[in-house]
């Protein structure tokens, strides 16, 4: 017998209610995989890394979601049996943290969890990391950490990135024991490389490529040191496959605003949608805090009695204006850091769409040579302030913030 629609209770109006007062969007966290927009085949592809022992560089500009794919990989995998040990490299001071860190979790993870951990802990610890004289220490509060020592094989005092490798060594010997899948997820790889030079490229690979019981993953968002140290002639050439995150696909982000404007009851003008993705370049970082504050306005006149406004193309424009300015002094103090030739030349790059800047038009129009341009821009792209784009074959260069873009297109010189 065909059922009747249901009506909304008073309970469902009343939940319908708070989740329109809850803005959906979000920004500065790893998203929960059902908050994704798209990025559908590449979770799968890093999560079949990890639980295949495969190895993976994951290559994309800051803000790309990255580290959201990663987790939405690793969430992935773990239900399907693996034991995943993730780290973001640039939270820890030195090499030598990240490998003792590394060496603690990989021991606490395969030692299992039965009565005598402790014991079963500092065994496997030994068995994996002997030759690292690895001691371990285990607090009250059940947290493990390793202190590792000597090569006790050649007496010699462990140096950083041997060390960093000597523990991938451990950990694919604990892995072959343990007989679920492991993988190692380094995020934000680049610092290791940049901190440890050649020797870390070479150490690294030299380990990593006679693994087979643990996957790799190597996210990093200095898109062009991460391709250059994964091109021909570099120790991590052919090594792993390379993937590159690209913007998400306008349609599903415009899907995901979409749904998160029509929580909140909030009417949508057509194209002010695409304004949000426009004004923040499509990076989904500065899209979600475009649509947040957005979302904040329409809703704002809602306490006092009247419905939401509309989402209109005006309305985002003030909104990402009045979002700019509130960033001031975090610009001001990032323009001020910049040397004067650094200033010309982002001040070139956005009045010339970030084509064709190191040519001697571009250099004679901002009085300055094409050497003095080229290397301020090095150095802006090696201080992450800007970043190559390239789009079907063609190369621009982008201010990596969007918002610092539209700052300096607003405020500087006027
Ligand atoms: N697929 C997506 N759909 C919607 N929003 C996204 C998506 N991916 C990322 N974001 C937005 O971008 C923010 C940053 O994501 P995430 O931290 O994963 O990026 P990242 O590339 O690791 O950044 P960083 O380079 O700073 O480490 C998220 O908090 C979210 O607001
Ligand atoms: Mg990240």
């Amino acid at each position: 017998m065909a059922s009747l629609p249901k009506m909304p209770t008073s309970r469902d109006k009343l939940s319908a209610a708070r989740t329109a007062t809850i803005n959906p969007f979000e920004y500065g966290r790893e998203l929960e995989p059902d908050e994704l927009a798209d990025r559908v085949e590449i979770v799968a592809k890093v999560a079949d890394t990890m639980l295949h022992g495969r190895k993976l560089f994951l290559i994309g500009p800051r803000r790309f979601g990255k580290t959201s794919v990663i987790r939405a990989a690793e969430l992935k995998a773990i239900s399907d049996g693996a034991c995943v040990l993730r780290y973001d490299a640039s939270a820890f001071p030195t090499i030598t943290d990240l490998a003792a860190r590394l060496a603690a979790d990989a021991a606490t993870a395969f030692a299992g969890s039965l009565a005598g951990a402790a014991d079963r802990i500092v065994k496997t610890a030994t068995e994996m990391f002997g030759r690292l004289q690895p001691s371990v220490t285990i607090r009250p509060d059940g947290s493990v950490s390793i202190t590792l020592g000597m090569d006790i094989t050649t007496g010699v005092s462990a140096r950083v990135v041997p060390l960093l490798s000597d523990v991938l060594d451990g950990v694919e010997r604990g892995a072959k024991k343990l007989g679920r899948p492991v993988a190692v997820v380094l995020d934000e790889f680049q610092d290791v490389v940049e901190r440890g030079g050649v020797e870390a490229e070479a150490q690294i690979r030299a380990a990593v490529q006679r693994h087979k019981n643990v996957g790799y993953v190597f996210a990093g968002s200095k898109t062009r040191l991460m391709i250059d140290m994964t091109s021909a002639g570099r120790p991590f050439y052919n090594l792993g496959d390379r993937e590159f995150l690209g913007p998400v696909p306008r349609a599903d982000l415009a899907r995901t605003l979409g749904a998160g404007f029509d929580r909140g009851t909030i009417p949508v003008e057509e194209g002010a949608l695409d304004e949000i993705m426009n004004l923040a370049e499509d990076v989904p970082y500065t899209v979600q805090l475009l649509a947040r504050a957005c979302w904040d306005t329409c809703r704002a006149s809602v306490s006092i009695g009247s419905t939401p406004a509309t989402l209109t193309r005006k309305l985002v424009d003030n909104v990402h204006k009045r979002v700019v300015r509130e960033q001031d002094p975090y610009f001001s103090s990032a323009w001020e850091s910049l040397t004067p030739p650094q200033r010309t030349a982002l001040v070139a790059l956005l009045q010339n769409n970030g084509e064709r800047l190191t040519s001697s038009a571009v250099a004679r129009q901002y009085r300055t040579s094409v050497s003095t341009l080229q290397s301020a821009f090095d150095a802006l792209r090696s201080r992450g302030v800007v970043r190559d784009d390239s789009v079907d074959g063609v190369t621009r260069l982008r201010v990596d913030d969007p918002m610092f873009g539209a700052w300096i297109s607003r405020f500087v010189g006027k």
